[in-house]
């Protein structure tokens, strides 16, 4: 029998997930639970590369557990894990920090977008670091695909060029090669009070996040920033606001831009268009609301948590020894 692929992503606890999250990742990672061995986990390591709050680290992490759930996603058929219950993860950052260099983690984008706000002098070593350890976290479960939204689509290509270099260097193949995998649409939703800046965690005006009163993203989509004109065409270069929106509706109907565009072939007036667009939103985001409070209960969190640690440890634990022993490092009795 054909060995099962294996899918592998996770979201990073920083702040509150936005519908950005939800349409590039989140909502697709249970397509992956039925045909691919599927590991999704809480990226808390990675949280901690910029200050937080200790409470509000720990609440984030809890929700999207909670969110993971309301997605759709059965821990039965998928691996669901905090990353820092599985040590493994920290071990091979160690090991693998000695094969990339510094100037391809100077070149990564959102290193530098996230850097250039910063007093140079005071930029951490972890958020420098920080593809080193998403690239542990892809190999340890030999990932053959990682879905992903378009913003993290250059750190996966550094896990690809890394998987080279080690493969070749030890001329044996130590990793699988993963592969990014993208939404065909909705890869990128960017911010609604700036349609040409993504939207992101950190920026509460363009946000619509997963946690947001009905009322109040109803309010954030009618008043999204539009373009001139009363045409509802897909053009991201010149009405960024409309194509924008035009994303969400697709990518939340399942359906084709070109498609989405002609549903909106009779309509001249962006206020209507946007009322059809909030319409969407909500009755996708409500009932996930409503799965959301349900499974946000303590027992749950931890019941999943606990199945996931012990799965996940089994698995990158065998990989870590692989990994140990080709480099050289003595793993005994
Ligand atoms: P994070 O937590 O920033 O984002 C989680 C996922 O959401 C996607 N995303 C978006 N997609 C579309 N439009 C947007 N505006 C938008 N904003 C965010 C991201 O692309 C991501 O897929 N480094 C990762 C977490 C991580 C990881 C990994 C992912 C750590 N290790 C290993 C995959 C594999 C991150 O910070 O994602």
């Amino acid at each position: 029998m054909e060995k099962m692929k294996r899918s592998l992503s996770g979201i990073k606890p920083t702040g509150n997930l936005t519908l950005g999250n939800y349409i590039g990742a989140l909502r697709n990672f249970k397509n992956y639970q039925d045909e691919y061995e599927n590991f999704v986990f809480i990226a808390d390591l990675h949280a901690l590369t910029l200050p937080i709050d200790p409470a509000f680290l720990r609440q984030n992490t809890k929700d999207i557990v909670a969110f993971y759930l309301a997605s759709g996603l059965d821990k039965d058929k998928t691996t669901i894990f905090l990353q820092s219950d599985v040590s493994a993860h920290s071990e091979l950052n160690s090991i693998l920090i000695n094969y990339l260099y510094m100037g391809e983690l100077s070149r990564m984008t959102q290193f530098k977008d996230k850097s250039a706000k910063m007093n140079h002098e005071a930029v951490g070593v972890g958020l420098f670091a920080y593809p080193v350890l998403m690239t542990a976290d892809i190999l340890l479960y030999n990932a053959d695909v990682v879905p992903v939204g378009e913003d993290q689509t250059q750190h996966v290509e550094l896990a690809r060029d890394l998987v080279h270099r080690f493969n070749a260097r030890y001329n044996k193949e130590v990793f699988v090669m993963p592969k990014a995998v993208t939404p065909k649409v909705g890869a990128r939703i960017m911010s609604l009070s700036d349609p040409t800046k993504k939207m992101s965690k950190s920026d509460p005006k363009g946000d619509i996040f997963l946690k947001d009163e009905p009322n109040i993203i109803r309010k954030k989509i009618m008043s999204a920033v539009t373009d001139t004109g009363n045409e509802i065409i897909y053009d991201p270069v010149n009405k960024p606001g409309i194509s924008n929106l035009l994303q969400i509706y697709s990518a939340l109907s399942d359906i084709t831009l070109d498609e989405a565009q002609s549903r909106f072939h009779d309509i001249h007036q962006y206020g209507e268009f946007k009322k059809i667009i909030a319409d969407k939103v909500l009755e996708e985001i409500v009932p996930f609301q409503e799965r959301f409070k349900e499974f946000s209960n303590p027992k749950i969190i931890n019941e999943v948590l606990n199945q996931g640690k012990e799965r996940a440890s089994r698995v990158a634990s065998r990989t870590l020894n692989k990994v140990k022993k080709t480099v050289g490092l003595y793993v005994h009795e």
